[in-house]
């Protein structure tokens, strides 16, 4: 047998489904061997008191999407998966947005180009559909599945994006008919509208009303509805996105009558308040965590653990939309003044859920770290078609490994991120648990907070079908 090109010495190798004491060996690219001790090797890298997991997978990112008058994304490719990598993900699944009067086909041709030698880590697309024409219906989504776009997303809020009870529908008969999986942004769109205006004839446009805008009976309803979309369609759907208890217990409602309906949710959902958009006295740095759906209140992280614990959730993503803060393409736009309505939705995050989900479920004792491993990397794989390539430590997967030290202690702040924005929402948070090697097919791409990769290490990925999208008894 020929030499490993690299072995991972020492470390504690943990899976979905295992932590066992092994080394890891790697060759062109893949790893070949996880065994008690490997000999040899022609890189040897230490990995002694830490853990040896598979590269996060962080299945919902955006980049690079475009502003509709808005603000311009604070990451394109090149800086939103620099930033993915140093938080010790590997692969990351960005959105290729339709805008509406556009062929869906020219829009992901578009991305590839945004993407293409722009990338530090793997990535695939899903697909943003905000107009369900005919023809994209019948021609351009079953062809795009048939060529490894295999998973679409719709949006029940948002003036360019909202499609209305019977585009879901038919969205959805169309998934069903192609084996796409279909995520779900679960807002009613005419319930934040008449808030919205409601607050704003009041005087309410600092950025804490978004949270009034849009509060947790908003979600719960379009959550209900889309289940029942779903379940008139036969079709599995992944809610993605979810915010606190009440939408929470909508999907184990559904999950619990034998519907396939499938849940994400994500770090500020378990670390910021709509508290944190009042800003220091009601000011603008508010705008600082404008999301949608807004973070909540504590007692609703303690629902998302339940969800978490139980296995309401099967994805813990980032939901990275990063926007500057400063500047007028920023937060604080001049517009964005007048108006919560005005302030870009999303805030950045690909390069601290990792730390905040480990520190705050492993460290705090919530989950396990396997449970870790399944929530940030293995179910991303399973669900989204990259299962047996990504996702796990065995013979055969990709060599994408994060080596973790259990016992860093960081303080999360600007000065330590990679990504595009002028901030991060979770400055000060203090953490245990932190990436400090990042190996992408086998290469070190990412080492205590330095870059080693280049932006062309990254490759597209054709997914397969999502085995979670094929309903048991489809014909
Ligand atoms: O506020 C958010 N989440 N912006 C990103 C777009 C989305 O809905 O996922
Ligand atoms: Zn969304
Ligand atoms: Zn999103």
């Amino acid at each position: 047998m020929s030499e490993y090109d690299c072995v991972i010495r020492g470390g504690t190798v943990v899976t979905a489904a295992d932590t066992v004491r092994a080394d890891v060996g790697i060759r062109n690219g893949k790893i070949v061997t996880v065994a008690e001790k490997i000999e040899g090797g022609k890189k040897i890298i230490d990995a002694s008191g830490l853990l040896v997991m598979p590269g996060g997978i962080d299945s919902h990112v955006h980049l690079a999407q475009p502003a509709f008058g808005g603000p311009a994304m604070a990451d394109g490719f090149e800086s939103g998966t620099r930033s993915a990598i140093a938080g010790g993900n590997t692969t990351v699944i960005p959105f290729a947005l339709q805008p509406r009067g556009a062929s869906l086909r020219a829009s992901v041709t578009d991305y590839h180009k945004e993407a293409d030698g722009q990338s530090y880590c793997d990535y695939g697309f899903h697909l943003i559909i905000s107009d369900p024409t005919p023809s994209v219906l019948e021609q351009e989504l079953p062809a795009l599945v048939q060529d490894g776009y295999t998973s679409f997303k719709v949006f029940m809020t948002y003036d360019d994006l909202v499609l209305n009870d019977r585009q879901l529908l038919e969205v959805f008969d169309c998934a069903r008919g192609c084996g796409a999986l279909v995520m779900v942004h679960c807002e009613g769109y005419d319930a934040i509208r008449f808030m919205t205006e409601k607050l704003e004839r009041a005087g309410k446009t600092a950025p804490y009303y978004h949270a009034v805008s849009r509060p947790s009976s908003v979600e719960r309803e379009a959550t209900h509805r889309a289940i029942s979309h779903a379940e008139l369609t036969d079709v599995p759907i992944m809610v993605v996105h979810v915010s606190g208890r009440e939408p929470m217990e909508q999907i184990r409602w559904a999950q619990q009558k034998g519907l396939k309906i499938y849940g994400e949710t994500c770090p500020q959902y378990i670390a910021l308040t709509a508290e944190d958009m009042k800003g220091l006295n009601m000011d603008e740095s508010g705008g600082k965590y404008v999301c949608s759906p807004p973070p909540r209140d504590e007692a609703n992280w303690e629902a998302i653990w339940e969800g978490i614990r139980s296995g309401v959730f099967q994805t813990f993503s980032s939901d990275h939309c990063p926007f500057y803060y400063e500047g007028s393409q920023g937060k604080l736009n001049p517009k964005a003044r007048t108006s919560f309505k005005w302030v870009p939705n999303g805030i950045p995050g690909v390069e601290t859920r990792m730390q905040i989900l480990y520190s705050k479920g492993v460290g705090e004792g919530r989950i396990t770290v396997n449970e870790f491993v399944a929530l940030t990397s293995t179910n991303h794989a399973k669900i989204y078609g990259l299962y047996p390539k990504k996702g796990s430590i065995a013979p055969g997967f990709d060599a994408d490994i994060v080596l973790w030290d259990p016992n860093r202690k960081e303080t999360i702040r600007q000065e330590l991120m990679h990504h595009g924005a002028d901030y991060t929402p979770y400055e000060g948070l203090k953490v245990t648990g932190w990436p400090v090697m990042t190996l992408l097919r086998g290469k070190v791409v990412a080492e205590e907070g330095k870059i080693t990769g280049q932006k062309t290490d990254g490759a597209f990925l054709q997914r397969e079908l999502s085995p979670y999208a094929v309903p048991k008894h489809a014909g």
